[in-house]
């Protein structure tokens, strides 16, 4: 199974939600049984390493976050089981590059499988304050948690 975390700039929410779900993988003894990335749907930070604010916040609970950003582009859709917006707006940028229903089914939100979430949406923290990247990090942990349970459905289905 393949998973794509997608967010606007690729360099705060989507790489510490691959962090965390990497972490939640390895706790369920799921890591080898999925493959992570992270896109954005944006292209300004194309190339650059997560932001330092989210790094410094992700690090206080030992997650470390890697790799540069990239921007999403049209075989991404195809080549993922599983592409997880983190806000409202990243899911209909999404939906809008789909080519087809199936693709769409595909594209969901992050916190949809979070039990008893306070919200749908990954706030995009980038022009506030450090509260927001503390946010995040919890946020993302509560709906990897919740992602991993999916893919223990998925796999409980398929008969694995
Ligand atoms: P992200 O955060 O989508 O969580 O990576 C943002 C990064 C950059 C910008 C906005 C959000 N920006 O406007 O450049």
């Amino acid at each position: 199974m393949r998973i794509l975390l997608v967010c606007l700039g690729n360099i705060c929410r989507s790489p510490t939600a691959e962090a965390a779900l990497r972490e939640a993988l390895t706790d369920a003894g799921l890591a080898d049984e999925v493959e992570l990335a992270s896109a954005g749907t944006g292209n300004w930070h194309v190339g650059e390493p997560p932001d330092r604010r989210m790094t410094a916040a992700a690090a206080g609970v030992g997650l470390e976050l890697a790799g540069s950003a990239r921007q999403i582009i049209a075989r991404d859709l195809d080549e993922y089981d599983l592409i997880l917006a983190m806000d409202r707006a990243n899911l209909e940028d999404l939906r809008e590059m789909a080519p087809d229903e199936d693709t769409r089914r595909r594209i969901r939100l992050f916190r949809e499988f979070e039990a008893d979430a306070d919200g749908e949406e990954v706030p995009d923290p980038y022009y506030g304050g450090s509260a927001g990247f503390d946010r995040v990090v919890e946020i993302a942990r509560a709906g990897a948690r919740g992602v991993v349970e999916h893919v223990r459905a998925q796999q409980a289905q398929a008969g694995r």
